[in-house]
């Protein structure tokens, strides 16, 4: 067996920071990474299940592929899709040889070694594993933003939502380990990072200082080094004042705060089980409109929830309105495995549901468009993530998390700089400019 290995990845950031640490932890069994399925031993594909496309991509691959097990590729299906259908994965996918979900991860090494022994159905399915999925062998794709995960899992049971059941339940870090983790971080050059939960200000220290989140968050924006802290996702039942309170006193946490409301109906919310009312999402908006430093708000909306009416659909429309998301992820309502939502059936009709998701698409983005215009003029400070050669052109991200392009006279290596850059264009989803000469620190 070739001692290399390939892996793809799917969904959200916490996937891809898990891939990270499977890479690190492959590294370090003395596996090393390819760029193709065809020069690998082991294929890994890390999956996701939040929506039933998401799941179906997998398959897919799994199928174009399928000629390939036979000459002695080893298939491994990780991550959501595999905690969700276990051993099901291996009549679906006859070829395939692990499959292991995000919590059995730290048993990796061991998982390889009966597969060398020539093991052709190894699992790691249980959530007992103790700790949260943490090592030190980590590889990061960015060598200037780096992930932290500082809780894994989810205690919520919103009804549509595939994740308690491919997480399991909430383990939150100590933040001695956290901090640690940010220290050496900064120690190795990284400037920006970004702490990972599925619900991340539930975050509870299980040590004896007993931190909540907003207490871990100020603290990581104090790490000499760190110049930008960001936090992802974020539920409003959880979302708690003070979370505000630091960003407003400590310039480096992003003014930035993902904060998915999913309808703006109260009475889908509830059947939906989100645990908060639209009154109540609305005041903490206020807390961020109403902040010393104007704070960027995105947001994830589902359309086409069962039993979402015209008029509960208006009242989304209405609150994207009045809100002004900086911007959204808006998606079709699909049915998954297990959730409480399978009972309420899936009467609306595809056709429905997308001239519902083409609606508040068209709204969001005449809103986006306003909202970018009124930003020419103004000076943002951008951490540089990548050169468009070709172009001439440079692309940084803002405090907010924006994207801008921008120009820039002279030829030192900007990645990884921050700079300031003057607005001078705008679009729905960009920002245009140009950078102010002396600025790059
Ligand atoms: N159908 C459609 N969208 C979903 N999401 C989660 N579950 C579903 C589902 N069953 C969306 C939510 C969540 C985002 C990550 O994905 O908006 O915030
Ligand atoms: Fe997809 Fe959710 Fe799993 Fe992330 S946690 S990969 S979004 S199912």
């Amino acid at each position: 067996m070739e001692k290399t290995f390939y892996i793809e990845t799917f969904g959200c950031q916490m996937n891809a920071h898990d891939s990270e640490k499977v890479v690190g932890t492959m590294v370090q069994q003395g596996y090393t990474q390819v760029d193709t399925v065809e020069e690998a031993g082991y294929v890994f594909y890390n999956t996701c299940s939040i929506r039933d496309k998401a799941e179906q991509k997998v398959f897919n691959r799994l199928q174009h592929f399928k000629r390939d097990a036979g000459k002695g590729k080893v298939f491994a299906v990780i991550g959501c899709v595999a905690q969700q259908e276990g051993e099901k994965i291996f009549e679906r996918a006859p070829h395939v040889s692990l499959v292991a979900g995000s919590a059995s991860y730290s048993k990796l090494p061991q998982m390889l070694v009966q597969l060398e022994a020539g093991n052709k159905r190894v699992t790691g399915l249980s959530f007992d594993a103790g700790e949260a999925f943490d090592t030190p062998f980590t590889r990061r794709d960015n060598p200037h933003r780096a992930y932290i995960t500082i809780i894994e899992g989810c205690d919520k049971a919103c009804s549509y939502c595939v994740v308690p059941f491919t997480r399991g339940p909430e383990r939150s870090r100590t933040s001695a380990s956290v901090l640690d983790e940010a220290k050496r971080l900064a120690d190795s050059g990284y400037t920006e990072i970004q702490l990972l939960g599925q619900n991340v200000n539930s975050y509870r220290d299980p040590s004896a200082t007993g931190w909540d989140f907003a207490t871990l968050l100020d603290s990581v924006g104090g790490v000499p080094g760190i110049r930008r802290v960001r936090f992802t996702t974020s539920h409003p039942r959880d979302f708690v004042r003070p979370i505000i309170d630091v960003i407003e006193a400590n310039e480096n946490l992003c003014n930035h705060v993902h904060l998915p409301v999913q309808s703006g109906s109260t009475r889908v919310l509830t059947a939906m089980r989100r645990l908060y009312t639209r009154d109540q999402y609305m005041e903490r908006i206020a807390w961020m409109k109403n902040a010393r430093r104007p704070i960027a708000i995105t947001s994830d909306i589902i359309v086409g929830f069962p039993g979402e009416t015209e008029k509960d659909f208006e009242e989304t429309l209405e609150l994207l309105e009045e809100i002004k998301y900086d911007s959204i992820f808006s998606f079709k309502y699909s049915q998954r495995p297990n959730t409480y939502a399978l009972e309420l059936g899936d009467h609306i009709p595809e056709e429905e549901k997308s001239r519902r998701l083409a609606i508040v698409q068209e709204r969001q983005r005449a809103i986006q468009l306003r909202q970018n215009f009124g930003l020419v003029g103004d000076v943002e400070e951008v951490n540089v993530e990548a050169q468009y050669k070709l172009l001439g052109q440079w692309m940084g991200r803002t405090s907010r998390n924006r994207t801008l392009t921008f120009s820039h006279e002279g030829d030192e290596e900007l990645i990884g700089k921050y700079v300031k850059v003057r607005v001078t264009r705008a679009g729905p989803a960009s920002l245009a400019g140009e950078s102010i000469p002396g600025s790059v620190n």
